[in-house]
C-alpha cells in the first residue's frame, strides 16, 4: 500500500459519527480525503468538514464531503494535515503548498491536531526553510528583521506567471532559511511579532504523528 495511504487510513481511525473534521492540504491530506469520503458512504457518517485551501475545499466537494466552516465550528473536533518535515518531538514545518495560514488556523483551533506523513518527512532536528505570508507592503521590514534573526528570505516564484507566488489570502509568500533550527517554540512566536508577518510555517502544537513506513508508528504528544 503507498505510504500516505497507510498515515491517512491510521488517522481515520480517529474519526466518530459527528465530527467536525479539519481537512488539510497536500497530496497527503488528499488520500485522507479519500479514504474519509468512502467512509461517510459506506458507514453513513453525518461528518462535516472544514477545509483549510481552495483546491482541498473543490476536493472535499467532488468526493461528497458536507463543507462547513470556522464560524459554524469555532472548534473543530479535530483536524488532520500533511506535513513537509517533522520531529520525534512533534514539530513540523508546513506551508509547501502556501496554504499554511489557514492551516494552521484550522490545526490550532481544532481539539486535537493530527500530522499524517511518510517516513520521509521525519527528521532529527527542523531544518527546512519556514513559509512566510507576508503582506506586500512589509516586505522590506520582514527581510531586515529575518536577517537581524540570523535567516535569509527568499520570495517564492511561482509558475504560470511571472513574480512571486500569491497566497489565497492575496499576500507573498516567502521562504526564510534559517538552517537547523534550535529553539522551534521561540522561533514560531518571533516570526510572527514581525509587523506584516500573517503567519508562519513552523507547527508547534501537534497532538499525533501518524508516520507510515515499514510498519506504521503513531507518536503522542506527552
Ligand atoms: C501545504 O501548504 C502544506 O503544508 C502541505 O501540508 C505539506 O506541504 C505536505 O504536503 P504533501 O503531503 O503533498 O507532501
Amino acid at each position: 500500500m503507498n505510504l500516505k495511504k497507510m498515515a491517512a487510513l491510521s488517522a481515520l481511525r480517529l474519526i466518530e459519527d459527528g465530527m467536525v473534521v479539519g481537512l488539510g492540504t497536500g497530496s497527503t491530506a488528499e488520500e485522507f480525503l479519500i479514504v474519509l469520503s468512502e467512509r461517510i458512504k459506506k458507514e453513513g457518517l453525518e461528518i462535516e468538514g472544514i477545509p483549510t485551501s481552495f483546491r482541498t475545499k473543490k476536493k472535499a466537494i467532488k468526493l461528497g464531503i458536507p463543507i462547513t466552516s470556522l464560524d459554524e465550528h469555532p472548534e473543530p473536533d479535530i483536524a488532520v494535515d500533511g506535513a513537509d518535515q517533522v520531529t520525534e518531538r512533534l514539530h513540523a514545518i508546513k506551508g509547501g503548498g502556501g496554504a499554511h495560514t489557514l492551516e494552521k488556523i484550522i490545526a490550532y483551533a481544532s481539539k486535537k491536531f493530527v500530522i499524517i506523513v511518510d517516513e520521509s518527512k521525519m527528521s532529527e532536528k527542523l531544518s527546512l526553510p519556514i513559509p512566510l505570508e507576508i503582506l506586500t507592503t512589509s516586505l522590506p521590514l520582514v527581510e531586515r528583521r529575518i536577517s537581524e534573526l540570523g535567516g535569509e528570505l527568499n520570495l517564492r516564484e511561482g509558475s504560470g506567471k511571472y513574480g512571486p507566488v500569491i497566497s489565497e489570502n492575496g499576500n507573498l509568500i516567502a521562504d526564510a532559511k534559517f538552517g537547523t533550527i534550535a529553539h522551534p517554540e521561540k522561533l514560531e512566536r518571533e516570526l510572527n511579532e514581525i509587523p506584516g508577518v500573517i503567519e508562519n510555517g513552523i507547527f508547534t502544537r501537534c497532538d499525533e504523528v501518524h508516520c507510515a513506513g515499514k510498519e506504521l508508528r503513531i507518536l503522542k504528544k506527552n
